[in-house]
Order: structure tokens, then C-alpha cells, then sequence
């Protein structure tokens, strides 16, 4: 089973950005005890800061894994066209937020994203991710 991890901007400083809403580790430490705890998924993990990436990225892997762990960060609330990726795209993607978007600023209530996708975690921490992947295992099964 093949599953990308795909975190949008400033979510590669996670661990010393605003600790107080995103935590303290960092995704690359998390990410190496998720694939320790997952071993049956052939996990991968990609960041970017620029939305074209991302879109690139969608186009990619978006035919032929098995799902997509998707946090795109703020674009989540402005891009239209990775909403369209993910909309136009086979792979199944379940989209994840660290905090409660809903318990702060009125911009974060939307996403461009939620309807194309799976699912959607929101306010679970880094536990979102990990959710995330056994929804994707339960369902293989
Ligand atoms: C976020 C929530 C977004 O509103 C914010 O722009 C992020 C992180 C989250 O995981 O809680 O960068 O997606």
C-alpha cells in the first residue's frame, strides 16, 4: 500500500512554529516514528512551500497510490486550483489539520479542498496523520 504525506507551507517548521497551536516535534521526527509504527504502508512524505509543487506533486502520484495525507497549510484556504487537483485526481485523499481551524480566525473556516476529499481531520495534533493512514489501512482490508 502506497501512501504520500503531502504539508503544505510553513509546515516544514513545525516543532518551532507557534508550539502553542502546532506542538513541539518536529515532522521529521514524526514522521520517522510513523513509518516505524506503520510498516505495512510504503509511506512517503513530501513538503512545499509553493503551490505549483504541490499541484506538480498531485499530477504526480494522483493516479497511482493508494491515498494522500493532505495538509495544505494555508492554501488550503485561498487555492482553488489544488482543490481542482485534488477533484480532477484518483487517488483518495483525506485532508488533515494540526489545530482546530473552526476554534480560530473566520479565514480558516473554509476549505477549497474538503469537498473533493475523503475525509477531513481536523484539531487532533500530529495523531490527525497517523488517523489518517488507518483509515486508509481499514478500508484496504
Ligand atoms: C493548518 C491550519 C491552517 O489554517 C494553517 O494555515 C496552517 C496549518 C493546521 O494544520 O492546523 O498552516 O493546516
Amino acid at each position: 500500500m502506497k501512501i504520500i504525506i503531502i504539508n503544505g507551507p510553513n509546515l516544514n517548521l513545525l516543532g518551532k512554529r507557534q508550539p502553542e497551536i502546532y506542538g513541539s516535534t518536529s515532522f521529521e521526527d514524526f514522521f520517522t516514528s510513523l513509518k516505524s509504527n506503520f510498516p505495512q504502508i510504503d509511506l512517503e512524505y513530501f513538503q512545499s512551500n509553493h503551490e505549483g509543487e504541490i499541484l506538480d506533486k498531485l499530477h504526480e502520484i494522483g493516479f497511482d497510490y493508494d491515498g494522500i495525507v493532505l495538509n495544505g497549510g494555508a492554501y488550503t484556504h485561498t487555492s482553488v486550483a489544488i482543490g481542482d487537483a485534488v477533484a480532477a485526481i484518483t487517488t483518495p485523499a483525506i485532508e488533515v489539520h494540526i489545530s482546530n481551524v473552526y476554534a480560530r480566525e473566520t479565514f480558516r473556516h473554509h476549505s477549497y479542498f474538503s469537498a473533493h476529499c475523503k475525509g477531513v481531520i481536523i484539531g487532533m495534533g500530529l495523531q490527525g496523520y497517523e488517523l489518517a493512514l488507518r483509515n486508509f489501512i481499514m478500508n484496504q482490508e
